[in-house]
């Protein structure tokens, strides 16, 4: 049974960080119509294309489980649609530049007047302040939030991160504050305003960084690898290269087969309760008692030497190999996962992170799948919808409309490929 059957969500969502949200609903069930501009449609359908003429990954990969209609919701008509839209569904959203649903003629009040049990859920850029007005892409967010100028090396600029954490991460804030929402109206009758800045979600995923900020105040911060290189901190959390972030210090060494293979690394944490496994394991095991290695704060000072140790064991063994070696030992490591050995790795396909969809111009691909696992209800994911695919079908039983009153909807030029 999908878990969110029969929740019927007005998807006004583009680009990634809404897209996200609602397909993360779609994937527990809610029915998700998706409202694109006729002709046009989310842009990302023809950005970033592989294959002429055919919907891009980008697209695919984000409306999954979808279906879709095309609405100039600026024409008479379509505000017609628009308005039957807000009274049927039970959530829209929205991720459009800020005021630009207010300029449609739907502001927060007109919804509530149309449907007073609607979920109206945003995401903006930035939440109320100097900000707010700014049109806001991931990268931005990132940096705004506190990822960038906590991200890289010391010695290097300020760098983005390949994980989507402004729009997917926020977009996941969103489903929350929905599921949360619609759970309160379970007793209180009544929807409620969701939103979801994407600057806030990044600094609520730099926790840790603000945590640093605070010990700034208190002395350097030892576990850094900056202190044992005896850089002064500023005023301000440095970046920190591969340095853990928590209080187990960890660092990214080189593997076998590194000079050819720029994957082949692990991540190697080298946990205070069991040090002495890790001594034993690289042929150093006089440093389980010398008093300079033998404690987590006389080595501090040292890691750096200390990595470079280990480095020199890990250079010898496959980044696999070290894993095998270290796991049953109880040393906490990772090998760096290339997104083609990701692609290929049987055990996500069995768990349906990564699945294989077949799509009617496309063919197969690959894609995302839940990322959360509900025992009762597994997801099923589908294709995307193509641009309007769902338009009469929606017109009609979703929304009641008449033969007539969708001739007279189209004649107008609402709807439309
Ligand atoms: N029918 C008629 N008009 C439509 C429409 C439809 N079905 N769908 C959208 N539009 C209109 C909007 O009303 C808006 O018109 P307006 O400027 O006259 O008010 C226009 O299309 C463009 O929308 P906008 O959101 O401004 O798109 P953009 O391409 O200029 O900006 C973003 C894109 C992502 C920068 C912007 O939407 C934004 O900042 N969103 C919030 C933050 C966010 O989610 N960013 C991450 C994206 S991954």
């Amino acid at each position: 049974m999908e878990a969110l059957k029969g929740v019927k969500i007005l998807d006004f969502t583009h680009v990634q960080s809404g897209p996200t949200c609602t397909q993360l609903l779609a994937w527990f069930g809610a029915d998700v119509v998706k409202v694109e501009r006729p002709g046009i449609g989310d842009i990302t359908r023809g950005q970033l294309r592989d294959i002429p003429d055919v919907d891009s990954l980008y697209f695919t990969m984000l409306n999954s489980n979808k279906r879709s209609i095309t609405l100039n919701t600026k024409n008479e008509k379509g505000k017609v649609v628009l308005e039957r839209l807000v009274k049927t569904c039970d959530v829209l959203v929205e991720n459009f530049a800020p005021g630009a649903l207010d300029r449609m003629g739907f502001s927060w009040e007109r919804i509530q007047e149309l449907n007073p049990r609607m979920i109206y859920a945003s995401v903006k850029g930035f939440g109320p302040g100097p900000f707010a007005d700014c049109k806001v892409y991931e990268n931005v967010a990132q940096c705004a939030g506190g990822g960038a100028s906590t991200t890289g090396f010391l010695d290097g600029p300020p760098t983005v991160t390949g994980a989507q954490i402004g729009d997917t991460g926020t977009g996941m804030n969103l489903a929350f504050g929905i599921v949360t929402a619609l759970f309160h109206r379970e007793s209180s009758g009544k929807g409620q305003r969701v939103q979801a800045a994407m600057q806030d979600g990044v600094l609520n995923l730099c926790r840790v960084k603000l945590r640093d900020q605070q010990r700034l105040g208190h002395g350097p911060l030892k576990e850094y690898s900056q202190h044992g290189r005896n850089i002064p901190f500023g005023d301000a959390t440095p970046r920190a290269g591969n340095d853990s972030g928590g209080g187990q210090p960890g660092w990214i060494l080189k593997c076998k087969g590194w000079e050819t293979d720029p994957n082949a690394y692990t991540y190697f944490i080298t946990q205070a309760a069991i040090w002495g496994n890790i001594c034993d394991v690289i042929g150093k095991p006089e440093w389980k008692d010398d008093p300079g290695y033998a404690t987590p704060d006389a080595r501090l000072d040292k890691l750096t030497d200390i990595f470079d140790t280990i480095e020199d064991w890990t250079k010898t063994k496959t980044k696999f190999e070290v894993m095998e070696i270290c796991n049953p030992l109880d040393i906490p490591c990772g090998p760096i996962l290339s997104m083609k050995e990701l692609a290929e790795e049987p055990s996500l396909r069995e768990t349906g992170t990564i699945v294989e969809v077949d799509h009617p111009t496309r063919g197969k691909y690959l894609t995302v799948g839940n990322p959360v696992k509900l025992s009762a209800s597994p997801p099923v994911v589908k294709p995307s919808p193509l641009l309007g695919e769902h338009t009469e079908e929606i017109l009609r039983d979703f929304l009641g409309f008449s033969d007539q009153e969708i001739t007279e909807i189209k004649a107008s030029g609402a709807v439309g490929k």
